[in-house]
C-alpha cells in the first residue's frame, strides 16, 4: 500500500539537495507486487534509453505501483538519490517546481528564480525525480522539459493518465492485469498463474485468512477478473467484499451495477467506465453514514489526520455515527487507507486518486458541501493560526513536519477562502508566512500574500501581519526595494492603528533589509538601532531574536555572521504569525 502522502521533508537548514531525503522518499507498498515482470523489464529498458519516461494507462491501472517497483529496482543506478514527488494533492500547475523542489529538500531560491536554483542545482547530479499523477498538470509539463534540456544526468519519470506530449517523452503504457482466458476451463490449477485473480485471491485472503481459489468459486472469481477488465484497483475493491458475500454473490451484485453503467456515459473509455462503475457499487453498498463520510472526506488534499476529520464532520455534517467508525468501514471496502506521515502522530487517512474524484462528485451533490469545505478552511486556518500563539510552545522540528504534511490541505483552506472571504485568505496567508520563509517556499509566499494584499486593502492588523510576512520573505529573496515598500506601509499602519508590535517589528525588519542590502558590518548599527528601538515598542526579546535566529540561519550574506556577543541569543523560532505581529 503506498503511503500517497508520503514525500521527503526539508529540513530548514539545508540548502542543498538533502540527499537524506532520498532514501525515505519512496513510498513502501506493504503489499507483494503481482506480476509485472515483463512491463517493469519493459519500463526499465525504456527508462535507459530515455531521460523522461511517462508510465501511462487508466486510473487504477497500476502505474504508481509498477513506477514504485521500478524506481526501486533502479536506485542504484542513481548515486544523487531517487525522490518520489507525489502530484495528487497539488491542484496548481505553477506549484509543480515548487513541490519538485520541496520533495529533494531544496529550498527556494534567496536571489534568483526558483528554476534557475532548481536547474543549478541539478545540473550535475545523477538523480531520478518520480512524479507521480501529473495528468491534471499538464500546463506544467514544459517545466519537465526545461529540467531535463539544462542538466546532464537527470532522468524523470511519471505516471499520468495522459502522456506530457513534450519532445523526448518516451511512453510507456500500463496495461491492466491478465485476465483469464476464456476458452480454458477455471480450475484452481489453470488460474494459479493468472495476475487479476491471484491479486483478488491475496487481497481477499488478507480480509478472510484461508481463502483461496477452489473448484466452486474458481468461475466466479475468473468472471470477476475478466469483467473487472484486470484493472488493480477494482480487483481490490471486489475484493473487499468477501468478508460478506461469497463470490458468487460479488459477482451477481457486479453484474447488475456494471450492467446498469452501460447504460450510463458511453463515451467514458470503456475501462474507466467499469472502474468508476465498481467504485460506484462499493460506495452503494455502504452504510448511509459512511457514504457522507466518504463525500465529506473528498476535502481533504493528501489525506487527514483523524482528529481534523472529526473536527470538519462534526462542524459541518451529521454521519450519524462515530467517525472512527465510518473510516474503519471505508478502510475494510478499502475505499480509504491509513498512511503514515512525519510530524503527524495521530492515524492519517487518505484516498488514491480515482477514488477520491468519484468522492467529491459526491461532495458536490451533498447539501452541506459547502459547509464541509468552509468547516475544512476553518480547521487548517486554527491550526495554522494555533502555531501563532505564545502557548503553543517554540517551533519544533515536529511541527514544520507538519505543515509540509498539511501544506496541500493549508493550500486548498487559501483558496477556499479566496474565493469566499478574502479576509480569512489573508489571515491565513499572514500566518504561513515564517513557515514558507523556513522551508523555503518564498515564491509561493509572495505571490499569496501579494495577491490578497491587493485583493484585501483594509487598514487592519491583519494587513499589518501580511505587510510584514511579505517584506521578511522578499527580503530573504534580496527584494529589498520591494520589502522596504512594504515595510514603509506597514509602519505607517501600524502607528495608525497604534499597533505597537506590528510597529516594533517591521521596524527590526527595516533594519534587516537596510542592513542586508549593505552587505557588510556597516548595516549593523542600523539593526542595533532598529533593535533597541524595537524594544521600546514592547517587542519582547524572544520575539526579536526569533526573527534574527531564523535570520542568521538562512540569510546572511556570505562571510558575515554576527559576534556570538552581538548576535541575539540563540534561541529557537516559533513558527507562526507572532513573528510578524
Ligand atoms: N501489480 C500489482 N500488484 C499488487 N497490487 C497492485 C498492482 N497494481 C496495482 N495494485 C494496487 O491497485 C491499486 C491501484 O493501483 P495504482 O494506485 O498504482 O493505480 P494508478 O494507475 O496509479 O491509479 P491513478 O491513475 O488513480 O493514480 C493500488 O492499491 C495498488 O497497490
Ligand atoms: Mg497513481
Amino acid at each position: 500500500m503506498p503511503d500517497v502522502s508520503s514525500g521527503a521533508v526539508v529540513p530548514p537548514s539545508r540548502r542543498a539537495i538533502d540527499r537524506d531525503a532520498s532514501s525515505g522518499s519512496l513510498p513502501r507498498p506493504l503489499t507483494s507486487l503481482i506480476g509485472r515482470e515483463s512491463e517493469l523489464a519493459q519500463a526499465k529498458r525504456l527508462l535507459q534509453g530515455s531521460y523522461l519516461v511517462t508510465l501511462t494507462g487508466p486510473g487504477g491501472s497500476g502505474k504508481t505501483r509498477l513506477c514504485i517497483a521500478l524506481a526501486a529496482e533502479v536506485a542504484g543506478d542513481y548515486p544523487d538519490g531517487v525522490y518520489f514527488v507525489p502530484l495528487a494533492p497539488v491542484r496548481d500547475p505553477g506549484l509543480v517546481p515548487s513541490t519538485i523542489a520541496q520533495s529533494i529538500g531544496l529550498q527556494d531560491a534567496r536571489d534568483r528564480p526558483l528554476m534557475e536554483h532548481l536547474v543549478s542545482q541539478l545540473r550535475e547530479r545523477k538523480l531520478l525525480i518520480v512524479l507521480d499523477n501529473f495528468e491534471h498538470l499538464l500546463a506544467g509539463a514544459p517545466v519537465v522539459t526545461e529540467l531535463l534540456q539544462e542538466t546532464t544526468a537527470l532522468r524523470i519519470l511519471v505516471t499520468s493518465r495522459s502522456s506530457l506530449r513534450v519532445s523526448g517523452e518516451q511512453e510507456c503504457p500500463v496495461p491492466p492485469l491478465a485476465v483469464p482466458d476464456q476458452r480454458t476451463p477455471p480450475t484452481p490449477e489453470s488460474l494459479a498463474a493468472c495476475n487479476s485473480v491471484r491479486l483478488f485471491t491475496e487481497r481477499a485472503a488478507a480480509a478472510v485468512p484461508g481463502f483461496s481459489v477452489s473448484d466452486e468459486n474458481a468461475a466466479a472469481i475468473a468472471q470477476i477478473a475478466r469483467r473487472l477488465d484486470g484493472l488493480p484497483l477494482a480487483i481490490e475493491l471486489a475484493a473487499a467484499r468477501v468478508k460478506l458475500l461469497p463470490p458468487e454473490a460479488i459477482l451477481g451484485r457486479l453484474e447488475h451495477s456494471l450492467g446498469l453503467l452501460t447504460g450510463g456515459s458511453r463515451d467514458l473509455p470503456d475501462r474507466l467506465q467499469t472502474l468508476r462503475a465498481t467504485i460506484a457499487w462499493s460506495y452503494d453498498l455502504l452504510t448511509e453514514g459512511a457514504r457522507r463520510l466518504l463525500g465529506a472526506c473528498s476535502v481533504f488534499a493528501g489525506g487527514a489526520d483523524l482528529e481534523v476529520i472529526e473536527t470538519v464532520c462534526d462542524a459541518a455534517v451529521d454521519i450519524g455515527l462515530p467517525v472512527l467508525d465510518g473510516l474503519q468501514e471505508l478502510v475494510n471496502q478499502s475505499l480509504m487507507r491509513q498512511v503514515q506521515s512525519s510530524g503527524v502522530p495521530l492515524a492519517r487517512y487518505a484516498m488514491l486518486e480515482t477514488i477520491r474524484e468519484f468522492a467529491d462528485e459526491r461532495l458536490d451533490q451533498m447539501p452541506e458541501a459547502d459547509r464541509i469545505r468552509a468547516a475544512h478552511a476553518a480547521a487548517f486556518l486554527a491550526m495554522v493560526e494555533a502555531g501563532g500563539r505564545p502557548q503553543a510552545g517554540l517551533a519544533t522540528k515536529e511541527w514544520l513536519e507538519r505543515l509540509d504534511t498539511e501544506h496541500n490541505n493549508i493550500r486548498a483552506a487559501l483558496s477556499w477562502y479566496r474565493r469566499h472571504d478574502p479576509p480569512a485568505a489573508l489571515r491565513l496567508a499572514a500566518s504561513m508566512s515564517a513557515f514558507w520563509s523556513l522551508r523555503g517556499h518564498h515564491t509561493e509566499g509572495r505571490q499569496h500574500l501579494g495577491e490578497l494584499l491587493g485583493l484585501v486593502p483594509d487598514a487592519s492588523i491583519t494587513r499589518v501581519s501580511a505587510l510584514n510576512g511579505a517584506a521578511w520573505l522578499a527580503i530573504d529573496q534580496g527584494g529589498y526595494a520591494h520589502a522596504a515598500n512594504l515595510l514603509g506601509e506597514s509602519i505607517g499602519l501600524s502607528r495608525t492603528l497604534n499597533d505597537m508590535v506590528g510597529d516594533g517589528i517591521a521596524t527590526v525588519y527595516l533594519g534587516r533589509c537596510k542592513m542586508s542590502s549593505s552587505g557588510s558590518r556597516r548595516g549593523r548599527g542600523t539593526w542595533s538601532a532598529a533593535s533597541r528601538s524595537s524594544a521600546r515598542r514592547g517587542i519582547g526579546r524572544r520575539s526579536r531574536s526569533a526573527c534574527f535566529t531564523a535570520d542568521w540561519s538562512r540569510t546572511s550574506p556570505a562571510g558575515w555572521m554576527p559576534h556570538a556577543s552581538s548576535s541575539p541569543a540563540a534561541q529557537p523560532c516559533r513558527p507562526s504569525s507572532a513573528w510578524h505581529r
